[in-house]
This record gives structure tokens, sequence and C-alpha cells, in this order.
């Protein structure tokens, strides 16, 4: 019999970089959890076969990164954000079946929720730059919040008209059109990688933006983007991307150890410092 404590882990490849550990070691301790969070690297022609031998690897579950989430999709019975996003990225077992889901949405929303409460009072509307898997996830949870219309802005316009036939509910604009459309929303969130350190920043003009109208950016490293500054700097409430690493995190905390962790400015600080650590 063995003795080791519950068990997850964060499964992608490569992993060296995750910041899953520090977030979940900071849990554990803080709400005095025996258990442990891993790192597993996975290379892509073995994680068919490691998940489909899930249960005999001792683990109570798992978040997927990047290559694997398409994978665990296919493996896990996902639910219907999951589904919908068309990634798992959250993984546990329930008698003995694999169960899936996306936290990426719930995270998104959380932080929403947290950093800019009554958002949702202002906002006739949002425009979603971006259309990969990150767009997918908050679009999704703007919708299933009834804000009307979500606008999708990307680069490539293919790949916005995909997203945009997928869910009802949004309707896609011209990149070339989006300082226009930054005046029509109550809400504007950058879920490119645009910002991010080593790449360009986001070219939006927010001076069409009415007051109040708030800015998200998924991005968090740097904590506090190009767009982040701009918005505060018009005195208009931005959320940055952290908080939605941490809240999506805690979905599977939550799942694996039975309780709900604090994402709270103790955190923030821990995830920060190691975060600046490696500036
Ligand atoms: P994820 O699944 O994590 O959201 P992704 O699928 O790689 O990531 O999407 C990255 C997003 O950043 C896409 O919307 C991409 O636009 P394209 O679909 O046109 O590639 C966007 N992006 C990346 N570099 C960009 C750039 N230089 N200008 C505008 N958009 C960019």
């Amino acid at each position: 019999m063995s003795t080791r404590p519950p068990t997850a882990a964060v499964i992608g490849w490569p992993i060296a970089h995750s910041k899953s550990p520090s977030i979940f070691h900071h849990w554990l301790a803080r709400h005095g959890v025996d258990g442990l969070y891993e790192r597993i690297a996975v290379p892509p022609e073995r994680i068919d076969a490691f998940l489909e031998a899930f249960s005999t690897h001792g683990l109570v579950g798992a978040n997927v990164t990047v290559p694997h989430k398409e994978a665990a999709l296919r493996h896990a019975e996902p639910d219907a954000v999951a589904r919908a996003i068309g990634a798992v990225n959250t993984l546990w077992l329930e008698d003995g079946a694999l169960l899936g889901t996306n936290s990426d949405c719930a995270g998104f929303m959380r932080n929403l929720d947290d950093a800019a409460p009554g958002w949702a009072e202002g906002a006739e509307g949002a425009l979603v730059l971006g259309a990969g898997g990150a767009a997918r996830a908050v679009a999704y949870g703007l919708l299933e919040r009834g804000v009307r219309p979500v606008l999708l802005a990307n680069r490539t316009r293919d790949r916005a008209e995909a997203l945009a036939a997928a869910f009802p509910g949004t309707r896609v604009i011209d990149w070339a059109r989006r300082d226009a459309a930054v005046g029509e929303v109550g809400l504007v969130v950058n879920t490119t990688v645009l910002g991010m350190k080593g790449k360009d920043p986001l070219a939006l003009d927010l001076s069409a933006a009415r007051p109040g109208t708030v800015v998200a950016d998924i991005v968090y490293t740097p904590l506090a983007t190009p767009l982040l500054i701009d918005a505060a700097a018009r005195g208009l409430p931005a959320v940055g991307g952290l908080g939605m690493l941490l809240h999506q995190a805690a979905v599977g905390f939550e799942k694996w150890f039975g309780i709900a962790p604090a994402v709270d400015p103790p955190l923030f600080d821990a995830v920060e410092a190691e975060l600046a650590g490696e500036a």
C-alpha cells in the first residue's frame, strides 16, 4: 500500500517553466493540505499512452498544458465548456472515469468579477481581440453571462469567422476596424500574445472608449502590459492577466484537494515575486 498523499501534476512538453507548481505549493502549505503537485514532462509521442493509462500513475488529477490540451480532450470525458473551447486543461478521476474541463473560462470570468466588480452592468457588448484557444474561453464565458454582442477581431479573419460560426452571439469585425469598435463596447479583452515580453505591443487606440469601459489583458508577463498602462492612464478600469492564471488554477485545486483555495494578495505577491525573479 502506498502512503503517498493525494498527488496532482502538470503535464506538458516542455514543462520546466510552468508557474503552476509554485501556485499549488503555496496553497498546499497555506491551507495545510497533505498533498503533492509535480511536473511531469510527457513528449508528444507518449501522450496518448500516458492519458490512456492515467489511472495507473497514482495521480488524483492533472493540469494539462501545451501541446497536450487537444489530446486530453480526446482521452477524457469533457464537460460542456471544454467541448466548446475544444481543449481540456484540467483532468480528474471520478469513479474510475477520467473527466476533463477547461478552467480558462472560469479563470477569466472570476478574475473579471474580482478585479472589476459590476463590469457587467455597463457592458453592452465586448470586443475580444484574438481567435485562439484563449479567445474561445473568453467568448464562451461572456456569452454565458449574457454579454451581447461579442465582437471578434483577429489579424487572420478566417480564424475569427470559424470561432463566430461556433458561437452564436458573436460578430466578426475586421482587424483594421478595432479602434473604432472600442467605442461601441463596455469591455475590451486582449487574448492575443501582443504585449507579452519579447513581442510587439498591441496597437489599439483607446481614445474612443466610453468612460468606465473595462480593459482586460490575459497577458501577465509583464504584469502591466502597454495596453493596461494606457487604459489606467485614461482612467479606465484595467484588469491584468495574472488573476486569470491564479483563478484557473483554483478550479483544479478544488477538484483534487476538496478546498476552494484563496486567490488573494499573499498569493499574488508570491507569484509576482517569482515572476520578477525571472525578469
Ligand atoms: P492561444 O490558443 O493561446 O490563444 P494562439 O492560437 O497562438 O494562442 O493565438 C494567438 C493569437 O495572437 C491569435 O489570435 C493570433 O492571431 P492570428 O490568428 O492572426 O495568428 C494573435 N497574434 C499573434 N501575433 C500577432 C500579431 N503580430 N498581430 C496580431 N495578432 C497576433
